[in-house]
């Protein structure tokens, strides 16, 4: 299965990617992921993608297309895969379309998760991540047993310099602006499905796999 997960910051994205990879094993590419790798390892990309990041802009089109186009030449993509955060706008949905093409194939479905505004701003100043393993917590609705610890692999949790308030706000426009035209683009193309990503984790990720389960 070759799937897109689309919805603004805080959807929800990084923590359903997670089950649906793993439920329909696939990998999952996230493009913010990989950027933050990049960051914290002080490559040269990462260099170029950190201002961008802290201030909630999108990197240039020109950095993260070349860093998908790497990505899906990789083996495990060959099968299927899971993309987190990309595209981010019209331009790179057309260039992943041409890259398709290319390999003779093309995305199955798109997954909007739907969610409001209040809903996200709430997500994302709760949201705490793991060091070590990566898991996405959230300080309310995850209460951990002891505070700053991941559960799952003891490591220890922080938050992302782009989930300060200001930066969280910023998002939220880039995403309006930049992004949510993809939703409109995919419907055009018979691709685009949208689920209420509201509700416990776990009854999000129901709704996502049924919603997913004619699709190979
Ligand atoms: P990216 O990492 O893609 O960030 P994002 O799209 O803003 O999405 P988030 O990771 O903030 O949210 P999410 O939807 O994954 O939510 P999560 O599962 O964590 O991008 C970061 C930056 O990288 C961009 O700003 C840009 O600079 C750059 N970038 C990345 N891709 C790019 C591209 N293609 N082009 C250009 N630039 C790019 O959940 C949030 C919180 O809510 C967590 O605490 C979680 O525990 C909690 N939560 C999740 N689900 C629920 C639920 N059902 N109920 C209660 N809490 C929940
Ligand atoms: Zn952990």
């Amino acid at each position: 299965m070759r799937l897109v997960l689309v919805g603004p910051p805080g959807a929800g994205k990084g923590t359903q990617a997670a089950f649906i990879a793993q439920a329909r094993s696939i990998p999952k590419i996230s493009t913010g992921d990989i950027f933050r790798a990049n960051v914290r390892e002080g490559t040269e990309l990462g260099v170029q993608a950190k201002a961008f990041m802290d201030s909630g802009d999108l990197v240039p089109d020109e950095i993260t297309i070349g860093m998908v186009r790497n990505r899906l030449a990789e083996d495990d993509a060959v099968k299927g895969f899971l993309l987190d955060g990309f595209p981010r706008n019209v331009p790179q949905a057309e260039v992943l379309g041409g890259m398709l093409d290319a390999m003779g194939t093309r995305l199955d479905v798109v997954l909007e998760l739907v969610v409001d505004d209040d809903e996200v701003v709430r997500r994302l100043s709760g949201r705490r991540t793991c060091r070590n393993c990566g898991h996405i917590w959230h300080l309310d609705f995850d209460p951990s047993r002891v505070e700053g610890i991941c559960d799952r692999c003891s490591g220890e949790l922080f938050q992302r310099d782009d989930d300060r308030p200001e930066t969280v706000r910023h998002r939220l426009e880039v995403y309006a602006e930049q992004t949510s035209p993809l939703v409109a683009y995919y419907a055009a193309k018979g691709v685009l499905i949208g689920i209420d990503a509201t509700g416990p984790v776990d009854n999000v990720t129901d709704r996502a796999l049924d919603a997913l389960r004619h699709y190979g």
